[in-house]
């Protein structure tokens, strides 16, 4: 499986209930490496790139205004697989329908507060970073400590 990276946000009602560290934690126990991280006021222009293929959706206003209306983490991962694996870890967009365990089945209110966004593919994933973080804002390069994990066991 190849090495990729993927965009995760800590939404407002994450940042605000205290959920940045058991967000960051659920993915750094996992072995994905943290290659940005940075708290933001989102843009209304940030917002709507973002969430342009939303755009007409009866939800997308609502959106748009709470993903601007409090500070949000943004957070760069990197590891294997990793667009996929971590909407396991954050379950389905719906907590009353996420599996126990997950992060919004742990602590997602209502579909509208379901405290993380993470990018559905790789594609979604490169043009979310971009609007988030500039290039040198992302730390690549060095050794992912999942890699390690599973080459010390070899
Ligand atoms: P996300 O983008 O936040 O990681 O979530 P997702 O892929 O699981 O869900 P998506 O369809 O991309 O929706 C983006 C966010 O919009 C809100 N939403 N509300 N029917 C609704 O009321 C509805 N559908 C989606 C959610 O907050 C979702 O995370
Ligand atoms: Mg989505």
């Amino acid at each position: 499986m190849a090495i990729e990276r993927t965009f995760i946000a800590v939404k407002p009602d994450g940042v605000k209930r205290g959920l940045i560290g058991e967000v960051l934690k659920r993915f750094e126990m996992r072995g994905y490496k943290i290659i940005g991280l940075k708290m933001l006021q989102v843009t209304p222009e940030q917002a709507a790139a973002h969430y342009a293929e939303h755009v007409g959706k009866p939800f997308y206003d609502g959106l748009v205004k709470f993903i601007t209306a409090a500070p949000v983490v943004a957070i760069a991962l990197e590891g294997e697989d990793v667009v996929a694996q971590a909407r396991r870890i954050m379950g389905a967009t719906d907590p009353n329908k996420a599996e126990i365990g997950t992060i919004r089945a742990d602590f997602g209110q209502a579909m509208n507060r379901n405290i993380v966004h993470g990018s559905d593919s790789v594609e979604s994933a490169n043009r979310e970073l971009a609007i988030y973080f500039k290039s040198e804002e992302l730390m690549s390069g060095a050794k992912n400590s999942f890699d390690y994990v599973i080459e010390s066991l070899l």
